[in-house]
């Protein structure tokens, strides 16, 4: 039952970590996403306008503090020989286990973007709520468009049913985000409905496109693959 346990938070060509209340991982998350209005723009629906520091510590902070899963989607570590680069030797394997061969060096992972997955757990709220969980994604710019949005949406999914037992993984989207929309349809997820103009944005109203998938289709999917 044990075997996979080592790859547990790796896909094929990224790998996943906590995120952190620090000034690192605050940075990232303001520099690469809340301070870009691309980014930005498509991942909330607070007033569009310039961002500061302050509430986009906060949001990271509630991100980690409210979500069943907040995890910085990172590049793997480079590997490297004694004396190979000019880099400082790094005491921690990627998974956070020290590496135990002193002749190798290692870079941290290279953060690229976050996933989370919040849910309702309070069954009051709905029936069904506390087996929902509600993914949410961004990749900073330099990285878009290379397959990492899609590979870490299948293995956010793969976590929330496989280890936090969720029934049901929903989605919202921006109607005229295609590239999200695309990437979501790829991954496995259906279209629920549409929410007629329910976002202002950039001088006219839009549709939010509600997505879901359950169990039992990712298990079909898992499967196939
Ligand atoms: C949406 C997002 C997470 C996707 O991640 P990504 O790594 O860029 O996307 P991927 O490369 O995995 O897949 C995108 C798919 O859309 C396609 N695509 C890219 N640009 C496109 C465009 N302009 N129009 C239509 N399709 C497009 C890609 O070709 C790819 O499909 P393919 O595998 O058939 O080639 C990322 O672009 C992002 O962070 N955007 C800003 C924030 C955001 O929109 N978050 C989602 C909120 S709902």
């Amino acid at each position: 039952m044990a075997n996979h346990l080592e790859r547990i938070f790796k896909s094929d060509r990224l790998v996943y970590r906590a995120m952190e209340k620090n000034e690192a991982d605050r940075a990232f998350i303001f520099e690469h996403t809340t301070n870009v209005p691309e980014v930005f723009g498509l991942t909330t629906d607070v007033l569009f306008r310039p961002q500061t520091r302050e509430p986009s510590d906060k949001w990271t902070d509630d991100m980690i503090d409210g979500c069943k899963l907040a995890v910085l989607i990172c590049l793997p570590a480079v590997e490297s020989t004694e004396g190979e680069q000019d880099q400082k030797p790094k005491p921690q394997e990627p998974n956070n286990q020290v590496s135990n061969n002193p002749e190798k060096k290692r870079n941290e992972p290279t953060p690229i973007g976050y996933i989370i997955l919040s849910s309702n757990e309070r069954p009051e709220d709905s029936a069904a709520g506390y087996k929902t969980g509600c993914l949410g994604v961004a990749i900073a710019k330099p990285w878009q468009g290379k397959g990492y949005g899609q590979e870490s949406g299948r293995w956010a999914l793969d976590w929330a049913f496989r280890w936090c037992a969720m029934h049901i993984v929903t989605f919202d989207c921006y109607s005229f985000n295609t590239v999200a929309l695309n990437m979501y349809r790829k991954v496995g997820f259906h279209e629920e409905g549409r929410l007629r103009h329910r976002i202002w944005w950039n001088g006219a109203y839009h549709d939010t496109i509600s997505f879901s998938i359950l169990e039992d289709e990712w298990r079909a999917l898992s499967t196939k693959s």
